[in-house]
């Protein structure tokens, strides 16, 4: 039986300069979907697929990440005289149990496999699953639970890929697809922003992954890839010489978070999806795309 994915590594260092001057003091990985932050959700799906110890990559500027995973006496207290009960029971279980969280800083922005290997002494000898937050997916059962299931099943390494536009896949790590059906297959090649000339296929990595210790080791070599960044994705493809990587063509939406009209869309098809709000907001929104007209 593989053995049990219990840590979960969420990268949040980045800089997010797409996103000035929202994020010049503030991280990235802070900025809502409706009322929670992008960071929340990663934690949320990390949670939902059984995992107990988030470790976080932070940065400088990222301390506020920290501050939000931790109790705030004065709300709570706050909240509590005045009997905003529901309120308080949501943000006490919003948060990992004292223990289970682990920060770290990437001191240089080397890129993302640099990131993570900066969580090789936290995470010791066993396998992991890796969350970017920026790709914020609306799937139920969370994508990182469907992979679980592959996991379980596989054994060694599960990466989450979705299909796109061809025009696209520079912007992407691609996957070559090998045997298997679609919610189980083998990969047999990975490459970083390929030219779309140069693209195994038209399957992204949708940033989740579960992956085996071995990769740190290759990572320790630090060796440059695409935009002179150290790329998780160039040490999975030599891990693939070693070790099986399975993809998982997952059931939901993803919405890239790191651009503005991902960011904007999740915000949107959130709300439209949230009990308290989504009459009014559906309303508000009609009114302004028929104004527009
Ligand atoms: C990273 C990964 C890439 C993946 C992408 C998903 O790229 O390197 O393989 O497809 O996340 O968002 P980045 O967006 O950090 O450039």
């Amino acid at each position: 039986m593989s053995k049990k994915v219990r840590t979960a590594v969420f990268p949040v260092a980045g800089l997010g300069t797409r996103f000035l001057p929202a994020t010049k003091a503030m991280p990235k990985e802070m900025l809502t979907v409706v009322d929670r932050p992008l960071i929340q959700y990663a934690v949320d799906e990390a949670r939902e697929a059984g995992i107990e110890h988030f470790i976080f990559i932070t940065g400088r500027n990222k301390g506020v990440i920290e501050d939000h995973f931790d109790r705030q006496f004065e709300l709570e207290a706050t909240l509590e005289q005045r009997g905003k009960t529901q309120a308080l029971a949501e943000l006490q279980a919003d948060l990992p149990v004292a223990g289970q969280a682990s920060f770290t800083r990437q001191q240089e922005p080397l890129g993302l496999g640099h990131a993570v290997w900066c969580a090789r002494d936290i995470v010791g000898n066993e396998p992991f699953a890796l969350l970017l937050p920026d790709m914020l997916i609306k799937a139920k059962p969370g994508a990182l639970k469907q992979m679980m299931q592959a996991y379980e099943a596989k054994g060694g390494n599960i990466i989450a890929v979705e299909e796109v536009d061809p025009n696209d896949v520079s912007s992407y790590g691609i996957v070559g697809r090998g045997d298997g059906e679609d919610k189980a297959f083998s990969i047999n090649g990975m490459v970083e922003k390929p030219k779309i000339q140069d693209a195994p296929s038209n399957l992204i990595i949708s940033g989740r992954y579960i992956l085996q210790p071995e990769i740190f080791k290759l990572l320790s070599s630090h060796t440059k890839g695409a935009g002179g960044e150290i790329q998780i994705t160039d040490a999975m493809q030599k891990l693939l010489k070693e070790q099986d990587f399975t993809g998982v063509k997952f059931a939901g939406t993803t919405y890239d978070c790191g651009s503005k009209i991902g960011f904007l869309a999740a915000n949107v098809a959130y709300a439209l999806d949230r009990d308290d709000i989504k009459d009014d907001f559906e309303k508000e929104l009609l009114k302004i795309i028929n104004e527009k007209k």
